[in-house]
């Protein structure tokens, strides 16, 4: 039985067009990107109709190890021989595995794990232990940033994504990412946690200022808030450090991981705390159970995404790839007048263009053999995410493609007012 290819490319988008989703279908086909995933081996997606890309989308993280890592494949496959989901409600000596291994990799003192299936859910559920264990309510986080589709989740999002929903979860104040200042004017004795992606990828990727998140725990420490730190796309090796927030010298309350720790097989995410936070579930243990969180045999996937991941060797060729990428890209700043600034660390890049310029990038790349996509909450970014096993060949590929694509948006600038009408 083969499962790739039981129906031709326009067979696919039909059926998805009817049966899935009719908007997503006439999105794809005004902007003319119409890949259908088919074969996809290492860092290299295929097309139905057989045309290959390298993928720098990685959906945000989740090809890490590339597609179909063949030790996640094995490991999955031998797990298959003995275990299955399990049982959420029971003690589960693969779910402490995991933790226990978490907790190896954690930085301080963050050694607890509560699991759930993906991102969103990880973010409620640290919004949860926030006010559960605080008794307080509010909640602040970074104007523009995305921490998922789910109910505490989308109130700490964009009203992009939203304000169709209404009424949100109360209790959510939104700040500009990176200011201190404006963090420290509304944190106070009410405010149950600080929540922010360590780089926020939907907001473009912007740096935050060295001195930012050292004074995000001063402040949580002054007004006993928790710090929160969403690290679903800036973890697991994919900065060069094993989590994001170790380029910035600061040990959070709560880090939360998700996408990666999937190997792109077995869905599984991970709220990870200091012991005790939890203290509110000791009057009832299971005020929060996830049926499919921490799915037994997606722990031993998992388990061994961070054996692969912490690897010394592994986490140098995602420096050593990010520094050559960035030697690059700052070439072609200098030579496409369009490219304003990287923003880089390790495989973690944004390239800051004029307004527009995503989309036209995007669209571009995509005819130029690369899938990647712009910030949906920042057009003006390119966001490049390759797998974190690439190589010199992988890397001359990308280079070469991507000046090809900027190639083409320098001479298409009459396709921005287009794209614009188009996508707004
Ligand atoms: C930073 C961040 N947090 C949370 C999420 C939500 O993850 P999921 O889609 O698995 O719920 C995402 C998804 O893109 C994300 O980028």
């Amino acid at each position: 039985m083969t499962f790739v290819g039981r129906k031709s490319k326009q067979e696919a988008i039909k059926a998805f067009e009817r049966f899935v989703s009719p908007a997503k279908v006439r999105f794809f086909s005004m902007v003319g990107i119409d890949f259908v995933p088919a074969k996809r081996e290492s860092v290299w997606y295929w097309d139905l109709d057989g045309r290959k890309l390298i993928d720098c989308h990685c959906n945000g993280g989740v090809y890490n190890l590339g597609h179909r890592n063949p030790e996640i494949v094995s490991t999955l496959k031998k797990a298959l021989e003995e275990l299955d989901i399990g049982n959420h409600h029971l003690i589960s000596e693969h779910r402490a595995s995991l933790a226990e291994k978490l907790a190896s990799l954690m930085p301080g003192e963050i050694e607890r794990t509560v699991f759930g299936v993906g991102g969103g859910e990880a973010v409620d559920f640290a919004i949860k232990l926030a006010r559960g264990h605080t008794g307080r309510k509010k909640i602040v986080y970074a104007k523009g940033g995305y921490h998922g589709h789910t109910g505490f989740a989308l109130a700490a999002g964009d009203e992009k994504y939203s304000k169709p929903f209404e009424p949100l979860a109360p209790g959510f104040v939104a700040v500009p990412f990176g200011d201190a200042d404006a963090l420290r004017k509304v944190v106070d004795e009410d405010t149950a946690a600080v929540l922010f992606e360590t780089i926020p990828a939907t907001l473009g990727m912007p740096m935050p200022p060295d001195d930012f998140f050292p004074q995000v725990r001063e402040i949580c420490d002054e007004k006993g808030a928790l710090m929160i730190l969403d690290e679903v796309q800036t973890g697991l090796g994919r900065t060069g450090k094993m989590w994001g927030i170790e380029h910035y010298d600061v040990v959070p309350d709560v880090i939360i991981t998700a996408k990666g720790l999937s190997g792109g097989i077995y869905p599984i995410s991970a709220t990870c705390f200091k012991a005790g936070l939890d203290d509110f579930m000791a009057v009832e243990p299971f005020i929060h159970v996830s049926t499919f969180g921490g799915a037994e045999i997606g722990c031993v996937v998992a388990e061994k995404v961070l054996e692969i991941s912490a690897r010394e060797s592994f986490l140098d060729n995602v420096s050593a790839m990010g520094k050559r990428i960035r030697e690059g890209l700052e070439s072609f700043a200098e030579e496409f007048d369009f490219v304003r600034e990287i923003r880089q660390k390790g495989l973690f890049i944004g390239v800051k263009m004029e307004e527009g310029y995503g989309p036209l990038l995007s669209i571009a790349c995509y005819h130029n053999g690369i899938l990647a996509v712009y910030a949906n909450n920042d057009p003006s970014v390119l966001q490049l995410l390759p797998p974190l096993i690439i190589d010199d060949g992988h890397l001359e590929y990308i280079m070469q493609n991507l000046r090809k694509a900027l190639e083409f948006a320098s001479e298409r600038k009459d396709l921005l007012e287009v794209i614009k009408q188009l996508i707004g």
